[in-house]
C-alpha cells in the first residue's frame, strides 16, 4: 500500500500564523504538525509516501522532510496548484499510486490510535475511521439507517444526522483513482471526499471502523492548542495547566 499526505490548502482559518509557512508545518509541541500523520502511515508499515503541497510551500516541506532516507521511507513530492478538494490527491497521485491501493491522510489530522493492524489487513474496497464528536457539523458525518448500518456520508450537514464524524484517514483500493477522475464538483465548488466514501458504500464495500483514542483536526486555533496540549502531555511536559 502506498501513502499520501495531503498538505496543501491555504490555511486561511489560521491566519496570520500561516502567512509565512504552511499550517501543516506549525509546531505541535516539539515537532511540525505533518510529523504526526506521517507517523501514522509509518506505523502501518507504509514506506512510499507522496507529499502534496501548495505551490509556494513545497520548499519548506522538502527542507523538513528531505528524501525520507533517515526515516527509512521514500518521499515523493507533488504540487496541488489550486485547493479544489481532497479527491484531487488521487488524480495528482495517479502515477505514484500505480496499481497499488492507497492510504490518504490529511496533513492536519493527529491520531492517538495505532492503525497498523487495519492498514496491514486492508485488501479491497474502502475503509474509513469514524469518531463520536460534539460538533459533527464541522465534518463528513455518517447517517445510519434503523438497523444501525451506515446509509450515506454527508459533508458538513446542516441538520443533525449522527454524532459520528469521518476522520481524515482513508484506505482505498486502486479503483479510487478512476472514481476520483469521474467526480463532479459539489455546490460549494469542491470535489468532495464523501463522494468517494459513498462510491464504495453504495457498492457495499465500505468498512467503517471506529477510532478509540484521541483525534484532532488541528485546523482551528482551538484544535491547534488542544493538539499541542495532548502531545505535550504524552511527552511528559511539566508545564501543563
Ligand atoms: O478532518 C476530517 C475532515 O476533513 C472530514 O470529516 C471531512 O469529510 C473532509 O472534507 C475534511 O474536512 P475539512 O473541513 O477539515 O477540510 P479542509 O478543507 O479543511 O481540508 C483538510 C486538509 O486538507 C487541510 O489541512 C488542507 C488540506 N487540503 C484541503 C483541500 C480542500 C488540501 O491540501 N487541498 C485541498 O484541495
Amino acid at each position: 500500500m502506498k501513502g499520501i499526505i495531503l498538505a496543501g490548502g491555504s490555511g486561511t482559518r489560521l491566519s496570520p500564523l500561516t502567512k509565512v509557512t504552511s499550517k501543516q508545518l506549525l509546531p505541535i509541541y516539539n515537532k511540525p504538525m505533518i510529523y504526526y500523520p506521517l507517523e501514522t502511515l509509518m506505523q502501518g508499515g507504509i514506506t512510499e509516501i507522496l507529499i502534496i503541497t501548495a505551490p509556494d510551500r513545497a520548499g519548506d516541506f522538502l527542507r523538513f522532510l528531505g528524501s525520507g532516507k533517515e526515516l527509512g521511507v521514500k518521499f515523493t513530492y507533488e504540487i496541488q496548484d489550486n485547493p479544489e478538494g481532497l479527491p484531487q490527491a488521487f488524480t495528482i497521485g495517479e502515477n505514484f499510486i500505480g496499481d497499488d491501493s492507497v492510504a490518504l491522510i490529511l496533513g492536519d489530522n493527529i491520531f492517538e490510535d495505532d492503525f497498523s493492524e487495519q492498514i496491514k489487513a486492508f485488501k479491497s474496497g474502502g475503509q474509513v475511521f469514524a469518531k463520536k464528536v460534539p460538533d459533527p457539523e464541522r465534518f463528513g458525518v455518517i447517517k445510519f439507517n434503523e438497523a444501525n448500518v451506515a446509509e450515506k456520508i454527508v459533508e458538513k450537514p446542516k441538520e443533525h444526522l449522527s454524532d459520528y464524524a469521518v476522520t481524515g484517514l482513508y484506505l482505498y483500493d486502486n479503483r479510487v483513482v478512476e472514481a476520483a477522475k469521474n467526480l463532479a464538483k459539489s455546490a460549494r465548488g469542491e470535489y468532495e471526499i464523501v463522494d468517494l466514501h459513498n462510491f464504495y458504500l453504495h457498492k457495499g464495500e465500505l468498512t467503517v471502523s471506529t477510532v478509540s483514542g484521541a483525534w484532532l483536526d488541528a485546523g482551528t486555533f482551538d484544535s491547534l492548542l488542544a493538539a499541542n496540549l495532548l502531545i505535550a502531555k504524552r511527552e511528559g511536559s511539566q508545564v501543563l495547566l
